[in-house]
């Protein structure tokens, strides 16, 4: 339809990069794509800690459950929630900074909408580019690495590099499961869901070579049947941040 569309439809993640830094007009350029992400009321509730030293890569892709790729990606990027620079900004005036899930909630989505566009703006530029949850596994000891101060917290890190594979593009759900039109339908809601099924099982199996049969709904039941780092609760409190 246009080279954006194009673009945006053929995002996959990348977790081989071939050794090769960014260089510093391309992070900056990724960086102001960044920050020209729509924020909430122009309160731009983050900060993104560009990581280029190689120990703390290192200690990174460690932290964020031994993913290799931390470490070889030509750029690591930690998007934080910020509402430190808030508080200082509402010192500065003289009142009493207020915060609650809201801001917590505004915070978080301002760090994810910057961080979508730094990956598209990467991929324009032709590197490949993986988000990093996983540092969220052990977000105290990202955090003292990072000098992140109180109220900053690590929402999920990004490898950028020039990629060393040609994944194929993961399937998504159909349309019609996330589309709904003046008002959710929860009728053919597990008919989208075996649909999807479907299409995945034969994705898995192709991918491995006949290796993996299961499915999307299969993956989600063993992914929470249980709780998923329930440490974020406390981690965030301790960071500063009034989940009330
Ligand atoms: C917030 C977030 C965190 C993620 N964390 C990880 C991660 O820690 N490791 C990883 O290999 N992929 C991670 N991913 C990548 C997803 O697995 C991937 O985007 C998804 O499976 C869809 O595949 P695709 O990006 O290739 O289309 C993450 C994605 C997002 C949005």
């Amino acid at each position: 339809m246009n080279a954006v569309i194009d673009l945006l439809q053929s995002h996959r993640s990348i977790r081989k990069f071939k050794d090769v830094p960014l260089q510093p007009e391309h992070i900056d350029a990724i960086v102001a794509s960044a920050q020209m992400a729509s924020t909430s009321s122009n309160v731009q509730a983050y900060s993104i800690i560009a990581v280029t030293d190689t120990e703390k890569k290192q200690e990174l892709a460690r932290l964020a459950g031994n993913q290799a790729y931390v470490e070889h990606s030509g750029l690591f990027l930690v998007f934080c929630a910020d509402l430190y620079r808030l508080r200082e900004a509402t010192g500065l005036n003289g009142e009493t900074f207020h915060q609650n899930t809201e801001s917590f909630i505004v915070a978080t989505v301002d760090a994810t909408l910057a961080a979508q566009n730094a990956a598209l703006a990467a991929e324009s530029l032709g590197f490949g580019i993986v988000y990093i949850g996983g540092i969220r596994n052990a977000p105290e000891d990202v955090s003292r690495l990072l000098q992140l101060p109180e109220l900053v917290y690590p929402v999920f890190g990004m490898c950028i590099g020039v990629p060393d594979q040609e994944p194929s593009a993961r399937p998504r759900l159909p349309r019609q499961a996330v589309l709904h039109y003046n008002g959710y339908q929860t009728d053919d809601v597990r008919q989208h869901i075996e649909t999807y099924d479907e299409t995945m099982q034969e994705y898995y199996r192709t991918r491995t070579g006949g290796k993996t049969v299961t499915t999307w709904s299969r993956g989600m039941a063993d992914k929470f049947r249980q709780p998923v780092r329930a440490h974020v609760r406390s981690f965030l409190e301790n960071r500063g941040f009034k989940l009330e």
